[in-house]
């Protein structure tokens, strides 16, 4: 999507350099453009883990691409039980989003099949490249999916602005192109049909405020950002057509884990009778669980998250504020369930379909 007029990806092999992976620094949007170079595997590491990239499918690619660093940066010698390990680790960078595991799985599994350090990295870099092709297409495919539901609401309303409530980053900078719960929006308004998206900031990162928000700025999308706590008043009111959130992991009976005060959307949804739409790409399900509130791993992050607040100062710098007391404990979950029968379906590259494990099933049959 654009970048001051220009298309950019969240990740890409460096155009003259092909031991370089570069991202965009997330935690200095929407105040300041910067890429980061990944050069090695602990490179990758700490940039999931410090949020330099962040969302579940740019986590799984950085992942991915953390293990062709691993390999091309290896010594010659027990190669193949080193990159077991750094498989472990890489994993452990952020426990929610199942999306690291999977393509790092997958990612071991092919290159079990290379006899050599060399093909093996080679192999790692196409797979890579392909893992990331492949987020592009799902996440283009869910757009296409979730705009109909958008065009069958504007025709309902005779075209009026269809309001659609969407929770945290969702977009294209937590995938590489498109998004998840963005891609249904972005097909809609290039598509001409009116819409109007609000904005949950999403404390404490406030990765509504700060990246759903300069996204959709960047694309001309009317947008108004509020309070999270906002949601349930502006639903009681009419004044939102559906919510679509995106996922960190989903089970395979449809309960979603995905940013801290979803779940709270969700109530407040299905006590309007507001269809409530979780789009996320296949990478994100968890086909072993079935039952999210026990086996989802819930992040819980520093406490400096809630207590203090960055943001830009009146003088222009970017800075930090304390905003509770320095006595009082503070708690700060990542990551919230909400259980499938709040969910009004799910979108999924393959199709739209109900969140439940029939269902689920029937459009991913091969799993
Ligand atoms: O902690 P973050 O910023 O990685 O959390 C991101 C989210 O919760 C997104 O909604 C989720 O990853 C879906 S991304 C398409």
């Amino acid at each position: 999507m654009q970048v001051n007029g220009k298309n950019h990806h969240t990740i890409w092999v460096h155009p003259d350099n092909k031991h370089i992976i570069q991202v965009i620094d997330q935690r200095k949007l929407p105040f300041e453009f910067q890429i980061v170079d990944l050069k090695t595997s602990v490179d990758a590491f700490e940039a999931i883990k410090n949020m330099t990239v962040r969302g579940a499918p740019l986590i799984g690619v950085t992942g991915a691409y953390g293990i062709y660093l691993s390999l091309i940066n290896g010594e010659n010698e027990n190669w193949r039980a080193n990159l077991l390990k750094t498989a472990d680790y890489l994993k452990s960078a952020r426990p929610t989003a199942v999306n690291l595991a999977i393509l790092i799985d997958e990612m071991m599994d092919k290159l079990a099949e290379c006899p050599t350090l060399e093909m093996t990295c080679n192999m790692a870099l196409e797979e890579a490249n392909r893992m990331t092709l492949r987020e592009i297409n799902w996440s283009e495919a869910i757009g296409d999916f979730g705009c109909e539901l958008i065009e069958a609401i504007s025709k309902e309303k005779n075209g009026q602005p269809v309001n659609i409530l969407t929770h945290c980053n969702a977009g294209w900078l937590a995938c590489i192109d498109w998004g998840t719960a963005t891609a249904p929006i972005y097909k809609a308004f290039l598509k001409g049909i009116q819409i109007h998206v609000w904005v949950d900031e999403t404390r404490p990162r406030n990765q509504g405020a700060r990246l759903t928000a300069w996204e959709l700025s960047q694309e001309g999308v009317p947008h108004t950002v509020i309070p999270d706590n906002a949601g349930g008043h502006l639903m009681q009111h009419g004044m939102v057509d559906l919510c679509i959130v995106g996922s960190d992991r989903t089970t395979s009976t449809g309960d979603v884990a995905n940013k801290i005060g979803t779940y709270l959307k969700a109530l407040a949804a299905f006590d309007n009778k507001i269809p409530f739409y979780v789009a996320l790409p296949s990478s994100s399900i968890d086909f072993g669980m079935k039952d999210g509130i026990l086996e989802i791993p819930i992040e819980q992050r520093e406490g400096e998250e809630v207590s203090w607040m960055e943001g830009k100062l009146e003088n222009g710098k970017i800075g930090k504020i304390r905003i509770v007391n320095e006595m009082s404990p503070v708690a700060n979950y990542g990551f919230d369930v909400t259980p499938a029968k709040y969910v009004t379906a799910l979108i999924t590259e393959r199709g739209i379909c109900k969140a439940n494990e029939n269902d689920i099933m029937n459009l991913f049959p091969e799993k």
